[in-house]
């Protein structure tokens, strides 16, 4: 089952919620700061466990990794790290894909029954939002063609973003 709501992704009552980090995987603005405001300082604290593939970098763009909520209703919250978008050129389609399908495995390794997602890298990271819900839209639908046991929920902060979504659920 695939939905897209309106709403604020620390308020939801998920088994996970996506956050949109950076790769660094310490915080920031937009979506990642308002998860860790929400879930509080032991989240900082676990993401600092997490260990650097090379120096900066906890969490490589496309990848994911998997903390627990703390603070937040979600159970978990799975850090993903969307790609900067250039010019639609430089391997953003796959990257962003990528971060869909890795944040989905991880939440089925940890049973999760729902996750939802942020628009991932359509605010800072500038990816235009059709293009990107597109593909969010695509890999969620391939994912419960596997797997039917896990309900998606795209959470849009935007009103423009729910328009997007519901039209691309309705197809
Ligand atoms: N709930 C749901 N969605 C939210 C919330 C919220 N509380 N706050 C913001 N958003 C939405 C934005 O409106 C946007 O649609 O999340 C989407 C992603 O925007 P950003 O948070 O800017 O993420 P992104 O574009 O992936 O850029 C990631 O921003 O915050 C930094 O540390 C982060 O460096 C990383 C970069």
């Amino acid at each position: 089952m695939i939905k897209a709501i309106k709403g604020d992704i620390t308020k939801l009552e998920v088994d996970a919620i996506v956050n949109a980090a950076n790769e660094l995987m310490l915080g920031g603005g937009g979506v990642d700061g308002a998860i860790h405001d929400a879930a509080g300082d032991e989240l900082f604290e676990a993401c600092l466990k997490v260990p650097e593939v090379r120096p900066g970098v906890r969490c490589p763009t496309g990848q994911a990794r998997i903390t627990p909520g703390f603070k937040l209703p979600a159970k978990f919250v799975i850090h993903t790290v969307g790609p900067v978008y250039l010019d639609g050129k430089h391997g953003e389609s796959a990257k962003l894909g990528n971060c869909y399908r890795n944040s989905l495995a991880l939440a089925l390794e940890n049973n999760c029954k729902s996750i939802a997602f942020p628009c991932i890298s359509t605010g800072i990271y500038g990816y235009p939002i059709e293009e990107a819900a597109e593909i969010a839209c695509s890999e969620a639908k391939a994912f419960l063609a596997q797997h039917e046991n896990i309900e998606i929920v795209f959470c849009c902060f935007l009103n423009r973003d729910k328009i997007i979504y519901d039209k691309l659920l309705a197809q």
